[in-house]
């Protein structure tokens, strides 16, 4: 097996895939969170591992257990996946799979928050640094390749259209996460890539088999 992965099209290529939700504070036995499982990240990690990629995991506190045969890079905040990020730098892709916070409590309270004395707690909000965007925009150093999702729950081609050109990613994986869908914490999805070069709807599957369509591209992408 392993001179079979070593040999596969990603072979010699580095790549950073980010995953999962972060988790931010609002003191140290309590957070704000978000419903992604991870598992739509860990599976793109999976596929390209299978194809010979070296693959710096970004992970936050997922549900689902990290893929195998990967570095993995465990962090808790968006800031913290910023840096983690950062260090995993340079990159020959880079793949942001992550649902991370917006927001941050600003007001995070060193001390557990106490009901007794500190009636109703009122959370003061800072916004988190968008690592997508950032990367995005690299002046020096950019990976050839950077994908984004979009997780939206309406008007999912518009949203997501826009929101590609405002991050300055090559690519947005982009999928309707409306409660009806079920694809928020399932075992399924149904994406749209939409590139430079337009729109492609690819049909309700597995996250496996969305991984491992969207792991074929970016070898077809990065290799040419
Ligand atoms: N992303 C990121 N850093 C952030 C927020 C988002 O790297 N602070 C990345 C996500 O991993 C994803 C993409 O940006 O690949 C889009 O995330 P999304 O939450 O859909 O976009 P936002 O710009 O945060 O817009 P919205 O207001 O719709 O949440
Ligand atoms: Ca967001």
């Amino acid at each position: 097996i392993e001179a079979k992965l070593s040999d596969g099209p990603l072979k010699g290529k580095r790549i950073l895939v980010t995953s999962g939700p972060t988790h931010e504070p609002i003191d140290p036995v309590r957070y704000i969170a978000n419903r992604s499982s991870g598992a739509q990240g860990t599976a793109v990690a999976r596929a390209l591992a299978a194809l010979g990629a070296h693959v710096v995991f970004v992970t936050g506190p997922a549900d689902v257990p990290p893929p195998e045969g990967v570095e993995i890079i465990r962090v808790e905040t968006a800031q913290q996946m910023q840096d983690a990020v950062g260090t995993a730098l340079p990159v020959d892709a880079a793949i942001f799979a992550a649902a991370v916070a917006d927001w941050r409590v600003s007001s995070a309270s060193e001390r557990k928050l106490k009901k007794t004395k500190d009636g109703l707690p009122v959370l003061e909000f800072a916004e988190n640094p968008d690592i997508l965007h950032g990367v995005s925009q690299m002046k020096t150093g950019r990976p050839a390749l950077v994908v984004g999702f979009a997780a939206e729950t309406n008007d999912v081609i518009e949203n997501a259209t826009a929101k590609r050109l405002r991050k300055g990613c090559d690519w947005i994986v982009a999928n309707d996460v409306s409660p009806a869908t079920g694809i928020m914490g399932g075992a399924e999805n149904a994406v749209t890539v939409i590139s430079e070069a337009g729109t492609e709807e690819w049909p309700r599957m597995s996250k496996d088999q969305v991984a491992q369509k969207l792991a074929a591209r970016i070898a077809d992408s990065i290799t040419q």
